[in-house]
């Protein structure tokens, strides 16, 4: 640490001419120096630099500061690295202190080691015979040794015990390289083996520059593609941005930062000379990354895949970098392409040209609702605004939320105001009529984008009364017909269940058991036993449960659309207004008619 004294002292020597003289050329005038403005590339003579107060001022674009903030903003150091610079300069020695000596932090030793083994794994990619698959790799995929060196890139070979007898000649125990996750034990006895075999190895460094883990790909096809060291107490894959190391004084200087999927995006958009660049760790964008970047710069750039989950994934990680207050900004690569492999066919320039034709988040997200034909009508509408809502809210700056408004307005035809009111209305995620939703699955920040396909929740127990529903179709077909009319499959919320139901209605009522079941899918047929294993018992009243079990699906949906008939009205104009309160009566009245009772449908009462 840099005491406040000795940066005083640096202040009061640096000759802020003489350093933003370096890179603009000043000239007296009177007690100041005019040039031209490096922050707006301005031709004018409209920047100055006043030595006897140690600032700059820029009047056209209202660049000001100090020397340490020039340094800061033009170059891209952090504040610490300025004033070493200018210490440098002015030849003053500054005085560093050790927080304290206690404050060596425990996690010193596995980043040391992580640093030593990217060393190593360094050695092996360069070494004649060792490394030669994986150069041939980085040669297929157009990586030149400048690149590799500059990301550190390496390679863990086959070799069952070359690394650890290079570590443990070294003084380093194999107790440290199971913990740094380097070494694993087999499950099959007590034998040591790499986590890391045969692959092309980047290392990953966190902001401060800790070695923290390591990625591997594999030379050629196969699973996992990927493979990244353990999460530990050094590695956290959703703390850490890749190449955030190496970028952050190009995205300060640059002001912005460009977000892509994976490890090649970002080693291949370096090289084509975008420095500005980091990806997280084969996940979506988590809240804890997207924290770390307003301190670097206050604009993204975000490069995801083209595909439906490339696509969630931006307006996912969209929503939390507006929440820190950044402008979002969205590239849409041409079909199948990724920053890499766009980089590599097309050149570092076409990429400049996506990145000028870059669409603001809202603005993309406006158009993907339209183009789905999202803003045609009333029922549809209110599906779209409720899908711009989170954004909205999320959107952490006033004026560019009101900005947002005004075009969800503009293209929705709803008003303003109605707008400003859903906004500032708590979110009615807790308050819908979903109850009955399976929940959704733990830390969902934490799943592969689109590495594991969407898994279902684990089954909880489903719901009664869809079990006895499709229970009862099951084993007495004849009543297919009537539940057809009655209640739809998304009425179920249990998935298998409604696989089932689906199953079911798709044939006629006489197919036998093995045709249904050869329409489920596998994840269904385990439930789909079960209530073949459970039939229709010796006093069971299939009749009336059945008319019971209809009835509660008929008020289900009934509420449902009341429910929604009534979030359309906020949106509505007033003919439609007028419309939707008919409708209402209407719904009201069916209500009614059906009795409130939670489970007791048209039929005859039940003796007691
Ligand atoms: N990833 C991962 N585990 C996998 C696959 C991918 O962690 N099994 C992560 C990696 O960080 C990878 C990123 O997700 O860089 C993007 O993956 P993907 O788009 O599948 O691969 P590419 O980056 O295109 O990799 P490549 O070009 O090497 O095929
Ligand atoms: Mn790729």
């Amino acid at each position: 640490m840099i005491t406040d004294e000795s940066v005083e002292r640096v202040r009061e020597g640096a000759d802020i001419v003489q350093i933003i003289g370096e890179h603009v050329k000043l000239r007296r005038s009177g007690n100041s120096y005019r040039g031209p403005c490096p922050f707006h590339q301005g031709t004018g003579p409209n920047f100055s630099v006043v030595p006897a107060k140690g600032l700059y001022h820029c009047f056209v674009c209202k660049e000001s500061g100090d020397v340490f903030t020039y340094l800061q903003k033009r170059l891209g150091m952090d504040f610490p690295d300025a004033i070493r610079y200018v210490a440098n300069k002015a030849g003053i020695v500054i005085e560093e202190v050790q927080r304290s000596a206690e404050a060596v932090d425990p996690r010193q030793p596995i980043w040391d080691l992580n640093s030593m083994v990217a060393d190593w794994f360094r050695t092996q990619l360069w070494d004649e015979r060792t490394g030669e698959s994986a150069r041939n790799y980085l040669a297929l995929r157009r990586v030149s040794r400048e690149v590799a060196d500059r990301f550190g890139l390496g390679f863990a070979p086959r070799d069952l015990d070359a690394m650890r007898n290079h570590l443990v000649a070294l003084g380093v125990s194999e107790e440290t390289l199971l913990a740094a996750g380097l070494l694993v034990r087999r499950d099959d006895g007590d034998a040591l083996r790499p986590r890391f075999r045969d692959r092309l190895m980047f290392p990953i460094v966190d902001a401060s520059g800790h070695h923290v883990a390591f990625g591997g790909r594999l030379l050629g096809p196969g699973d996992p593609k990927y493979l990244n060291s353990s999460e530990s107490p050094v590695f956290t894959k959703g703390r850490v941005l890749y190449g955030l190391h190496m970028a952050k004084h190009a995205i300060r200087r640059e002001g912005r930062v460009m977000i892509v999927e994976g490890y090649f995006d970002v080693v291949r958009v370096v090289s084509a000379g975008f420095e500005w660049v980091v990806a997280p760790l084969g996940t979506a964008l988590t809240e804890e990354q997207a924290a770390m970047l307003p301190r670097y710069a206050k604009q993204a750039f975000l490069l995801y895949d083209h595909d439906e989950p490339g696509l969630k994934a931006t307006f996912k990680s969209g929503d939390l970098l507006l929440r820190e207050k950044m402008s979002v900004q969205v590239v849409t690569l041409p079909e199948g392409e990724d920053p890499d492999s766009f980089v590599d066919k097309f050149g570092g320039e076409k990429l400049g040209e996506q990145l000028s034709g870059a669409v603001d988040i809202f603005e993309r997200k406006l158009n993907e609702l339209s183009r789905n034909g999202y803003f045609a009508e009333l029922h549809r509408k209110r599906v779209a605004i409720d899908k711009l809502l989170p954004t909205l809210r999320a959107t952490a700056d006033s004026v560019t939320r009101d900005i947002y408004i005004a075009r969800a307005s503009e293209l929705s035809g709803v008003t303003r105001e109605a707008l400003e009111r859903e906004v500032s209305q708590m979110s009615p995620r807790a308050s819908t009529v979903q109850s009955g939703r399976p929940p959704a699955p733990p830390h969902p920040d934490d799943r592969d984008i689109r590495r594991e396909p969407e898994r279902r929740p684990r089954r909880a127990r489903p719901p009664h009364k869809e079990r006895q529903l499709v229970r009862i179709l099951l084993h007495v077909r004849s009543n297919i017909d009537q539940a057809i009319e009655t209640v739809g499959p998304d009425q179920l919320h249990d998935p298998a269940l409604q696989d089932i139901y689906r199953a079911l209605l798709e044939g006629s009522a006489g197919d036998p058991t093995e045709v249904v079941a050869s329409r489920l899918p596998s994840e269904s047929t385990e439930l789909f036993n079960e209530l073949l294993a459970d039939p229709i018992g010796e006093g069971e009243e299939v009749p009336e449960t059945f008319a019971e079990l209809l009835a509660h699906f008929r008020r289900m949906a009934v509420k449902k659309e009341l429910h929604e008939t009534q979030r359309e009205m906020p949106i509505a104009t007033p003919d439609q207004q007028d419309e939707l309160l008919s409708k209402m009566a209407r719904l009201r009245n069916e209500k009614n008619a059906m009795g409130d009772r939670s489970f007791k449908g048209y039929g005859p009462a039940r003796p007691t």
